[in-house]
């Protein structure tokens, strides 16, 4: 199982951001449980670039450019430079902010090309009756997956994060029965772009008020790899508490 930890900008100070990290490496030598952080970019920095542990560390964006001038742009290269394995793209916060479909795909683009993995989020705003709701989850992954290689696309972890379902408590979350169903939609449309089982094996998470009190069923009812957590994941005592449910 996966916990990856959205910090998000909930994380503005050092020593809560050291003391998460010691959590996290705590948690990272238990077995069947593999920690990613995602600080926010200030402190990724200063913790990936000396981490000796199992935990891998994440960034939560990337630049769509490449190095120049670009004033407050934090590129892939110098994400991977710090030692960080990976890097969410397409947050939905990013997209509220203005990251279009294709610029997703350039970020994507730019992580891979420094072997900087992307942890692709996707995920409708809202559900309706008409189902309109998996075509923009389709929409999302085509976008990003079309202009890739066969072994590029192999590379992605995707998580699946319905804007509704975030920053509220493990009641708004999803149920299982959905998430069950949505993990085998977006499973069938990896499967238009991954070649024979890799579709089946994709590493996909799900995040959306994912918390202690939630995380147990829905790792247990469904077929998920892990979790992308925010909130629930910027304090130690729930952090453990969720490492807890799902080891
Ligand atoms: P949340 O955020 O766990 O606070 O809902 C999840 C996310 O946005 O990645």
């Amino acid at each position: 199982m996966i916990l990856a930890a959205n910090w998000k900008a909930y994380i503005e100070d050092l020593t809560k951001a050291k003391k998460l990290y010691a959590t996290g490496k705590r948690l990272s030598r238990r077995a069947n449980l593999s920690i990613i952080l995602a600080p926010p970019t200030a402190f990724l920095g200063v913790l990936a670039a000396s981490n000796r542990s199992a935990v891998a560390f994440s960034a939560q964006d990337v630049s769509e450019t490449t190095g120049g001038a670009h004033t407050g742009e934090t590129t892939a290269q110098a994400v991977a430079a710090v030692g960080a394995t990976y890097t969410i793209v397409g947050h939905s916060e990013r997209r509220a902010a203005g990251d279009t479909n294709a610029i997703v795909a350039n970020k994507t683009a730019h992580a891979l090309a420094h072997n900087v993995l992307p942890i692709l989020c996707i995920g409708e705003s809202t559900r309706d009756e008409d189902a309109r709701y998996l075509s923009i989850v389709r929409e999302q992954l085509s976008t990003v997956l079309e202009p890739l290689s066969q072994k590029e696309r192999s590379r992605l972890i995707f998580a699946y994060e319905p804007v509704w379902a975030i920053g509220k408590t493990a009641g708004d979350a999803i149920r299982s029965a959905d998430l069950s169903e949505m993990l085998l939609y977006i499973r069938k449309v990896l499967s238009d772009y991954l070649p024979g089982k890799n579709a089946s094996r994709a590493v996909i998470l799900y995040g959306g008020s994912v918390e202690p009190g939630n995380a147990r069923d829905l790792a247990r009812d469904t077929d998920v790899n892990g979790f992308l957590v925010g909130h629930a994941a910027t304090d130690s005592a729930t952090f453990v508490a969720l490492a807890d449910a799902l080891s």
